[in-house]
């Protein structure tokens, strides 16, 4: 080869370097998080899992909003990262009917938007993660029919707290739950829809006077553990506690996990923190990866039986 041509060559490696350099580093991402509200312990769970995946990608930034549970903040907090042009837009909605006109507006804008954990009311964004909650519903009736005396012989009024009646988690593991209960006869629902909004003090004050109204009331099914822990409460300061059950939803190891093992609840169910795989499928998306419309993430019954070991497993008993 002539002296020319090694030049030219040489030449043509520095600019193909030189030009391809940028393109090899890893590219920069902002991903924004509208979180729906840091009261309940499950979601500061959330936020801590959804930091700490984040923190493993040098090339992430991650910007958490929180709407303290309100959804005028939380459209304001998803404006604000519209404008900011995030690359990917996590979601966990306060509620589906306010909230599903941003989100739209957002995915409309040509941001990958990720809903959590709540729904809204179209598909007109990338991605939904969260758990099954019309089988935690169901898995819940399954329990409560077991511990009114088994299938076919089950018997017993139960009172049901709601979460947030305008969320879909709420209404999924009611109707998962009636499916189930409804089909014995000896059992009854108490026909009142009480809205405990997911917190712990409103759950008191449904279950004090439901106690003081109806004096059978043999099993609590609530939609989440605060509540499920508030109508323990409720039914202690009455001194009823022991003539029924309570059955909760979120089982996380130092609440739910920690309440059934002292033996507070009867049982609660595993509903899957999503912030972790969230920000695991927005990068695979960025990166152009195909990702599933829906990811389900997995449930687990916790009673008496499993408790200890998990709690164990979580380094939380000694
Ligand atoms: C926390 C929470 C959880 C519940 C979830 C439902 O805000 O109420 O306890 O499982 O939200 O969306």
């Amino acid at each position: 080869m002539s002296q020319k041509s090694y030049k030219s060559i040489w030449i043509l490696l520095f600019y193909i370097l030189f030009y391809s350099a940028p393109a090899l580093a890893a590219e920069r991402y902002i991903i924004g998080f509208s979180q729906a509200t840091t009261t309940e312990p499950w979601r500061l769970l959330f936020n801590q899992l959804t930091r700490h995946e984040a923190n493993k990608h040098e090339n992430l930034t991650l910007l958490v909003r929180n709407a303290q549970d309100s959804v005028t903040k939380q459209i304001a907090d998803i404006e604000e990262l519209i404008s900011r042009k995030v690359d990917a837009l996590l979601v966990s909605p306060k509620e589906a009917e306010g909230l599903t006109e941003i989100i739209n507006r957002a995915s409309k804008s040509g941001i990958p938007v990720f809903v959590l954990d709540r729904d809204i009311l179209n598909k007109n964004y990338t991605q939904f993660i969260g758990g099954d909650n019309t089988l935690i519903g169901r898995n819940a009736g399954t329990f409560a029919i077991d511990y009114l005396g088994g299938k076919g012989k089950a018997k017993g009024v139960i009172l049901e707290i709601w979460g947030g009646q305008n969320s879909t988690p709420a209404h999924d593991r009611h109707n998962g739950f009636r499916d189930i209960v409804d089909q014995e006869s000896g059992i009854s629902c108490l026909n009142v829809k009480n809205d405990g909004d997911w917190k712990q003090d409103k759950a008191y004050q449904i279950a004090t006077r439901a106690f003081q109204t109806h004096k059978n009331i043999d099993l609590v099914y609530a939609h989440n553990d605060p509540m499920a822990y508030g109508a323990f409460l409720a039914a202690r300061d009455l001194g009823i506690e022991k003539k029924m059950a309570f059955i909760g939803i979120d089982g996380i190891p130092a609440e739910g996990v920690r309440w059934v093992y002292d033996g507070i609840l009867d049982a609660t169910f595993l509903y899957k923190t999503p912030g972790g795989d969230a920000i695991q499928q927005a990068l695979r998306h960025l990166q152009g990866e195909k990702i599933n419309k829906k990811l389900t993430l997995p449930t687990l019954k916790i009673d008496k039986n499993n408790a200890e070991q998990i709690l164990r497993q979580h380094g939380l008993l000694n």
